[in-house]
């Protein structure tokens, strides 16, 4: 088969960890006989450097393009502490989430048994954990009207959804129930927000279309409390975008790393597959960032994108035989040899 993919490192790790998930990705295309075309695109700080805009036109054309999109991460410490910067990396990331029309993110969590002792949670409390949550991504109060009123002392941001956009993405919501427990909850705040009764409200008039569907209806207060409480009691959760925003990254702690956990965000064009982590600026250049978030996500995009099952299997088993083996990065290490990004990467395409 024929992948066009755009790689889209940005900034931070982004470029290392990504370089990483190349490794496996040729590999795979070597033993399946694969051929992959990598085009790679600017997008977060590194694009403002370039231009001037943090997710350029060109970079736009190329994702539009591709058959699938691989992230690494955007953001910059030098934008963090100037709340009156006028362009910034993070909108990047939101022109890019309007214009390709990436209405679903999907963010799983699920445990790693070798990884289990590094859970901030009790073991009993997370064994089994293997949930999905659904962030609705191009609505709500990310993109509603904000602003500051004359005096400049009060200010504003507004959660706006529409019944098609609640529905859309509570369709993917039942589907993917259907193929896992057939268990549902839809998150919202509607004993406050008129939006969330709007999602309340659609997400039950969908019932009746999947009758083998269970659905619970939640507060994301309460969401928020039984994540850490009893994490697999959950399935698949879907939810607007703030509180989507807030529970993935409560919910990305559960398996012990965040360095570990893929997502995907899907929509109109061309979907995005990206590691949850951000762009650890810290540890930029170091080579001790985890590649594995990005080198499962890219996993992901053979499946998804592309139906490679065998494919993403392969990568799947190598990320674990990695982390039993310990070739793992200094976050996983404990007090055995840590191994450089470059090194785990090495070590999975040649175990591929
Ligand atoms: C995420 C990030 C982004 C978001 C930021 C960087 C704009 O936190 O992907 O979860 O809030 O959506
Ligand atoms: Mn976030």
């Amino acid at each position: 088969m024929k992948l066009n993919i755009a790689l889209l490192a940005g900034d931070g790790i982004g470029p290392e960890v990504i370089a990483q998930a190349v490794k496996v990705c040729d590999a795979i295309a070597v033993k399946y006989k694969h051929e992959i075309n990598w085009t790679s695109a600017l997008t977060g700080a590194c694009a403002i450097d370039d231009c001037g805009e943090p997710y350029p036109d060109s970079t736009h054309e190329v994702c539009l393009a591709a058959d699938a999109v691989l992230f690494g991460a955007i953001g910059h410490p030098k934008y963090d502490n100037d709340p009156k910067a006028k362009v910034r990396p993070e909108q990047g990331l939101l022109k890019m989430r309007q214009k390709l029309g990436l209405f679903a993110n999907v963010r799983p969590t699920f445990t790693f048994p070798s990884l289990i002792d590094n859970s901030p949670l009790k073991r009993e409390r997370i064994e089994g954990t293997d949930l999905i949550i659904l962030r609705e991504l191009t609505g709500g109060i990310y993109f509603g009207e904000r602003g500051r009123k004359d005096d400049g002392n009060t200010a504003f941001d507004t959660c706006t959804y529409t019944r098609a956009e609640i529905q859309r993405l509570a369709k993917l919501g039942f589907e993917l129930a259907m193929t896992r427990s057939k268990r549902l909850c839809c998150v919202d705040k509607a004993n406050v927000l008129e939006s969330s009764r709007l999602w309340r409200e659609t997400v039950q008039d969908m019932e009746k279309d999947y009758p083998e569907v269970t659905v619970a209806y939640e507060f994301v207060d309460a969401v928020a409390m039984r994540l850490v409480q009893w994490p697999n009691s959950y399935d698949v959760l879907i939810t607007e975008n703030l509180f989507g925003d807030i529970l993935t990254d409560e919910a990305s702690v559960i398996s012990g790393s965040m360095g570990l956990m893929p997502s995907a965000s899907k929509g109109l064009h061309t979907s995005l597959y990206e590691p949850i982590h951000g762009s650890y600026p810290q540890a930029a250049g170091k080579d001790i960032a985890n590649p594995l978030a990005t080198v499962l996500s890219a996993a992901m995009m053979l499946e998804d994108a592309f139906g490679l099952q065998a494919e993403a299997d392969a990568i799947r088993e190598v990320v674990n035989k990695s982390l039993a083996d310990g070739i793992v990065t200094e976050d996983l290490s404990g007090k055995n040899k840590a191994y450089g990004t470059n090194a785990v990467g090495d070590w999975l395409a040649k175990n591929i």
